[in-house]
C-alpha cells in the first residue's frame, strides 16, 4: 500500500493517500483474527517507526502553511487506529470466551492439571497418634467446650475467685458479666468427666486452649493441650510415673529416664513438673539447652477438692492428672523454632508434613 510519508511533499496526492490509508488500515484491523496479528498492524501504523511517526517526522518537508494541517491529519489517523485496535481487541476477547464456552479449543488429550494433595496438620498427626496410644491403654478420648464457664475453668478446679493462679492464666473473657471465658486449659474437662462418667475412669482430652498474652516464638494466644485424667482406688505417684513413661515410649519410641520437680497447680496435690531425658542428644544440645533434660509436662495427684467438685468421695477415690502441651511436642518432634507457624496457615509450612 502507499505510504504518505514516503510520497512527494505534494498536496492533493497526500490527502488522498491518507484517506486511503485510514480506510485501508481499518479494514486490515477488522481482518485480524488474533492478538498477534493485531499487534503487528498496530505497530506498522502507530509504532515508533510506523506510518504516523514518519508522517510527523517529515512535516518540515511541507510548506509552512500546510504543516498544521498535516499534523492534524496525522493525529486523526493515530486516534482512528487506536480506536479500531481497541474495539477489535474487545471483539477478539469476546469471541475467545464464547469459543471456550462452546468447548472449542479444548484438547481432551492434554494431561489434567495435577491435583494438589493435602496432608494432615502435624498437630492432627500427633493428636491421632496419642489418641491411639491412650486408647490402647483403655483411655477414653473426650471433648469439651472451648468456651467455658468460670466454674469449670477455675472454680471447680480449686482456683477460687481471688486465687493468684488466675493471674497466670491470662484469660480472654467473653462479653457479658465475665462468667464465660475462652478456656485457658483443657483441665475443665476433668470436672465434666467426673460428672458424667462412673469411676474408675481413664480419659484424655485433646483440644485448643487460649491465653490472652502477647505472642512470640514460644507463645501463641491459641495452642493445643492434651489433658489426662485417671481415677481409681489407691492411685499413687508411681502410677503417674508409669503412665508417663509409657507415653514417652509412644512418642519417642524408646525408654527415657524421667524426673519429677515440684510444681504448683491448685487442682493437684502434690503437683509436679515432669522432665524427660533429652531424646536428641547424649551430652547436651540446643533443644535441651545443654541441660540434658527436657521439660515435658505438668502433672500431679488429683486434689481432693477436685474430686469433691466431681461428686466423688476423696476417701474412696484418688487419681492423677497431666497436661501435655501438644504444640510444644510437635515443635520438639519436627525441630520447629516458632510456635506461630503451627496456626499461621501458611501452605508452604504445612506442605512439609
Ligand atoms: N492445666 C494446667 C495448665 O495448663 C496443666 C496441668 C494439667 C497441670 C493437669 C497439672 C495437671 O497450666
Amino acid at each position: 500500500m502507499s505510504d504518505p510519508a514516503s510520497g512527494e511533499a505534494g498536496t492533493e496526492k497526500d490527502t488522498r493517500t491518507e484517506q486511503d490509508t485510514l480506510t485501508d488500515v481499518q479494514a486490515k484491523i477488522l481482518a485480524c483474527e488474533d492478538l498477534d496479528g493485531l499487534k503487528a498492524v498496530e505497530r506498522q501504523y502507530i509504532g515508533k517507526q510506523g506510518v504516523v511517526a514518519r508522517l510527523l517526522a517529515s512535516i518540515s518537508d511541507y510548506p509552512p502553511e500546510e504543516r498544521r494541517d498535516v499534523g492534524k491529519r496525522a493525529n486523526v489517523l493515530k486516534q482512528a487506529v487506536q480506536e479500531a485496535v481497541r474495539s477489535r481487541q474487545h471483539a477478539l476477547a469476546d469471541a475467545q470466551v464464547a469459543a471456550e464456552r462452546r468447548g472449542e479449543g479444548f484438547d481432551p488429550s492434554l494431561p489434567p492439571p495435577r491435583p494438589r494433595r493435602g496432608s494432615l496438620h502435624p498437630l492432627t498427626q500427633v493428636t491421632r497418634e496419642l489418641e491411639d496410644l491412650f486408647q490402647s491403654m483403655g483411655y477414653r478420648v473426650l471433648d469439651g467446650p472451648e468456651i467455658e464457664t468460670d466454674y469449670y475453668n477455675f472454680e471447680a478446679l480449686n482456683i477460687h475467685a481471688d486465687h493468684p493462679a488466675r493471674d497466670s492464666h491470662d484469660t480472654f473473657f467473653c462479653e457479658g458479666d465475665g462468667h464465660l471465658v475462652m478456656r485457658t486449659h483443657t483441665s475443665p474437662v476433668q470436672i465434666r468427666a467426673l460428672e458424667n462418667l462412673e469411676p474408675p475412669l481413664r480419659v484424655v482430652v485433646p483440644g485448643k486452649v487460649f491465653r490472652h498474652e502477647s505472642t512470640d516464638a514460644s507463645h501463641d494466644h491459641t495452642f493445643h493441650q492434651m489433658e489426662g485424667l485417671v481415677v481409681d482406688r489407691d492411685i499413687s505417684v508411681a502410677h503417674l510415673v508409669g503412665a508417663m513413661k509409657t507415653l514417652l515410649r509412644g512418642i519417642f519410641d524408646r525408654d527415657l529416664e524421667v524426673r519429677l520437680r515440684p510444681g504448683y497447680f491448685p487442682f493437684v496435690e502434690p503437683g509436679f513438673e515432669l522432665d524427660a531425658r533429652c531424646p536428641f542428644c547424649e551430652e547436651g544440645c540446643r533443644v535441651c539447652k545443654r541441660t540434658r533434660w527436657i521439660e515435658l509436662l505438668p502433672c500431679g495427684l488429683v486434689h481432693p477438692n477436685v474430686l469433691r467438685s466431681g461428686g466423688l468421695d476423696p476417701d474412696v477415690w484418688g487419681g492423677f492428672a497431666f497436661g501435655l502441651g501438644l504444640s510444644r511436642l510437635v515443635m520438639l518432634r519436627h525441630g520447629i523454632d516458632d510456635v506461630r507457624h503451627l496456626l499461621g496457615g501458611d501452605v508452604r509450612f504445612l506442605e512439609q508434613f
